[in-house]
């Protein structure tokens, strides 16, 4: 056997690998940002850092939501609470359809929605149930869990210098096209969309989803489409459900969750709707239901949602756990105002935040993404995260989430404009 830096070389059997891991660029984004802020602050153990970076939560959970985990925990102290059913409880679907749906006007079927412990094993375990064959478009930048499981199924080849894979057609998201690209000239199988949008805080516009579902309709597509950030919408005329779209309901599946709208991020819950009416087909053309498809996926490898976390979501709906839930994330949408105009009106080159806790700016000087993200942490002792690290049209960018108290957001914005001299 021979050692050399990296690869082992072995000339004894041993178990295969699934070799499309080996295509994945780098580590995954945030344990990445992660190891350099771990390694910062080992070097610097004075630094008061502030972190913008991963979009997690800084506020508690709300009072109406404590109170209904202790309930649930009392209640499984008397009562047994075995597997749940795996699709969701009915208490929290009912919810879910009345808030969510019958309120902006559109009807969603019991059976149409599936509980889950998050919209990232969501987005990522979706593509499953579709072929390995499956052309894939995304916006760009994106969500990277889009990409890197499709990457892990095989879906792609391998990646070229800057990032992009072979197989995916990406498209780029600029000020030009407001950061919501329209549909490829191509036909595509499956195309991911997030609105709100992650990472440029975007938002699609009736108009601009219209075409998105025209389009799938006219090329038997199917859009997975993640509106983990629906709460964050300011402008009530703004969709947020595709399903407020005419023909949606035949050629997309809606990922919602509660961890940024509730506090979520550390209780896990979420939920997916596939409409009966989205079809896929097999390889003779014969179709096939998404919704059973993933239905039976669902109930082979996942157990339900604990019964009280899926308590403590029901009363996200309640009245007081809607006015305390709508209060955070007003507090977030502050800080998210604050970061655009502290920015802003220092001359840096701001985008999104008025619709979504991200603020994605053009990084000074022309810098590279990380060669910001180092000076940064550096001189201002702010952690954000890297634009190239979801996509290479995401190169000159920056983004600076909303997540963390008033005080720091105005020191951050402070240190920031310091450190590059506005
Ligand atoms: C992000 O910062 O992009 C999000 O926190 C990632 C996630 O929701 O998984």
């Amino acid at each position: 056997m021979f050692q050399g830096t990296r690869i082992v070389y072995v000339l004894r059997p041993m178990t295969q690998i699934n070799e499309n891991y080996q295509k994945l660029q780098a580590g995954y984004l945030f344990p990445e940002i992660g190891r350099r802020v771990a390694a910062f602050q080992s070097a610097h153990p004075e630094a008061d850092l502030i972190k913008l970076g991963i979009g997690d939560i800084t506020l508690p959970l709300a009072p109406a939501i404590v109170d209904a985990l202790h309930a649930a925990v009392d209640e499984m102290g008397h009562e047994a609470h075995g597997y749940g059913p795996e699709n969701g409880y009915a208490f929290l679907t009912d919810m879910i359809r009345a808030h969510d749906f019958e309120k902006r006007g559109v009807s969603i079927a019991a059976d149409e929605i599936f509980v889950s412990d998050g919209s990232k094993q969501d987005s990522g375990n979706i593509q499953e149930i579709f072929g390995t064959g499956c052309s894939l478009c995304v916006t760009d930048p994106t969500y990277p869990v889009y990409v890197d499981t499709n990457v892990m199924a095989g879906r792609t080849g391998e990646a070229d210098a800057e990032g992009r894979y072979d197989g995916i057609v990406y498209l780029p998201a600029n000020a030009e096209n407001n950061f919501m690209p329209g549909p490829p000239e191509e036909r595509v199988d499956l195309i991911y969309l997030c609105s709100p949008n992650n990472p440029t805080g975007a938002v699609a516009s009736r108009e601009n989803l219209q075409q998105w579902v025209d389009w799938a309709q006219n090329h038997g597509s199917v859009i997975l489409f993640d509106a983990a950030y629906d709460a964050f919408i300011q402008d009530p005329t703004l969709p947020h459900s595709i399903y407020e779209i005419e023909g949606a309901r035949e050629c997309a599946i809606e990922m919602r969750s509660f961890s940024k709208r509730a506090g979520f991020t550390g209780t896990r819950c979420a939920y997916m709707v596939i409409p009966h009416e989205a079809m896929g087909r097999t390889a003779s053309g014969e179709k096939v239901s998404l919704n059973a498809l993933w239905n039976r996926r669902h109930a082979t490898k996942f157990n339900s949602v604990p019964y009280m976390i899926q308590k403590a979501a029901a009363a996200v709906f309640s009245p007081e756990g809607a006015e305390q839930t709508a209060a955070q994330v007003a507090y977030y949408m502050e800080n998210a105002g604050r970061i655009r105009e502290g920015l802003g009106s220092a001359g840096f080159e701001v985008f999104g935040g008025e619709h979504a806790p991200y603020i994605w700016m053009a990084t000074p000087d022309k810098l590279t993404s990380w060669d910001f993200f180092d000076q940064l942490l550096d001189r201002a002792n702010v952690v954000g995260t890297p634009g190239s690290g979801f996509g290479p049209s995401g190169e000159g960018f920056f983004r600076i989430s909303a997540f963390n108290s008033h005080e720091n957001v105005d020191t951050a914005i402070d240190r920031i404009k310091k450190a590059f001299g506005r």
